[in-house]
């Protein structure tokens, strides 16, 4: 049970009822000043909530989410976890990790097809023994409910019994994990002087944004204003997604609150060329928190959405006023399997 402040009625605290969850994750996870980076960008304010240390094999954001999912699947007897993304994806890694550790049977879906050689997220899929496909980008988009349905019924004729989970465990139970976060991270910002604040998450399957924006008013945590970069879809393909995600988890659990699409603000312009396509600029990104602070970010989730963090620094609009700080989901994995991409420019020798 979640327990939230005082509301506008005085009613003193109105109980809600959290799903059952499994403890997964190292929690909490650290909330660090960067006071190296923030000297180099002109004293900026700049705060960072450590979730991709949430474990090693369970790393980043996606393992919140599972400690719903996967609670929700032993309890309904399931052995098997369905879930999708591409080879490199850090959620079907996530996936496969939590399934070896509880001892479930973990099947992937991948599109596109997977490397010959397993590298990074997918190297580590094979390690935790999880069983994949793979789809052409067009078939599996296209045909999509037809192959999930087609896999569920044959693990059925197998005799297993699957739940499915979508990318990124993006389903309302799986936003659970982010308005526990929510908590957590109002918890270490009190203590640590914050007050008003910007508060800056990765957007892609919507889950973690979803579950932060949910958190933020069941806990009316007013005084922060809760950002997003998408770094896969347009913001218009986001907007719907997000909105519709945090009504169906406001309905499916009872909350009392209300969402109004007004409470979406999202970043737009670091997309770049598509998902999982990385820019020099995000690469720099990514080379300025290593030289300064010595923080992995990602190419294809951190490295862009830190990017409008920094880029917001240095036009004035975040870490001046107020500080801001940015939830690192993790994803680091997929560095060593862009190894060339990552040190493009940095003498080797
Ligand atoms: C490392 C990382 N950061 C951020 C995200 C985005 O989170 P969400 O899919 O919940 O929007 C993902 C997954 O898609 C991810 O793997």
């Amino acid at each position: 049970m979640l327990v939230c402040p005082e509301d506008d009625s005085g009613n003193r605290h109105m109980a809600i009822h959290e799903p059952q969850r499994i403890p997964l994750a190292a929690l909490p996870t650290p909330l660090v000043h960067l006071p190296r980076l923030g000297r180099e960008l002109d004293d900026a304010q700049i705060w960072m909530k450590r979730d991709d240390l949430t474990g090693l094999e369970v790393s980043g954001n996606k393992i919140r989410k599972l400690e719903y999912v996967i609670a929700d699947a032993q309890a309904s007897a399931c052995d098997t976890l369905v879930t999708e993304g591409t080879c490199q994806s850090n959620h079907c890694r996530a996936v496969a990790a939590a399934c070896a550790r509880v001892g479930l049977h973990s099947f992937l879906l991948f599109r596109p097809e997977a490397a010959d050689s397993p590298q990074g997220n997918h190297l580590l899929d094979v390690l935790f023994g999880a069983e994949t496909r793979s789809y052409s980008r067009i078939r599996f988009d296209g045909d999509h409910d037809q192959i999930i349905n087609d896999v569920i019924a044959e693990l059925l004729a197998r005799g297993r019994q699957p739940r499915y989970t979508p990318a990124g465990a993006s389903e309302p139970l799986g936003c659970w994990g982010y308005i526990r976060a929510t908590a957590e991270l109002a918890d270490q910002l009190q203590a640590a002087g914050i007050g008003e604040c910007d508060v800056v998450v990765p957007l892609s399957s919507g889950g973690t944004y979803a579950g932060t924006l949910v958190g933020k008013l069941l806990h009316r945590l007013d005084h922060w204003r809760l950002w997003a970069v998408p770094v896969s879809d347009d913001v218009a393909y986001h907007q719907y997604a997000v909105g519709r995600l945090c009504r169906a988890a406001i309905a499916q659990y009872g909350l009392p609150i209300d969402f109004d699409d007004a409470a979406l603000r999202l970043v737009d312009g670091y997309v770049g060329q598509g998902y999982a396509i990385p820019y020099s600029k995000a690469i720099e990104t990514i080379q300025l928190l290593a030289r300064f602070e010595g923080i992995m970010l990602d190419p294809v989730y951190t490295g862009k959405s830190f990017c409008a963090v920094l880029d917001g620094v240095r036009e004035g609009r975040f870490g001046r006023e107020r500080p801001v700080v940015f939830i690192h989901t993790g994803g680091v994995f997929s560095d060593f399997a862009w190894p060339e991409v990552i040190l493009q420019g940095l003498p080797r020798n």
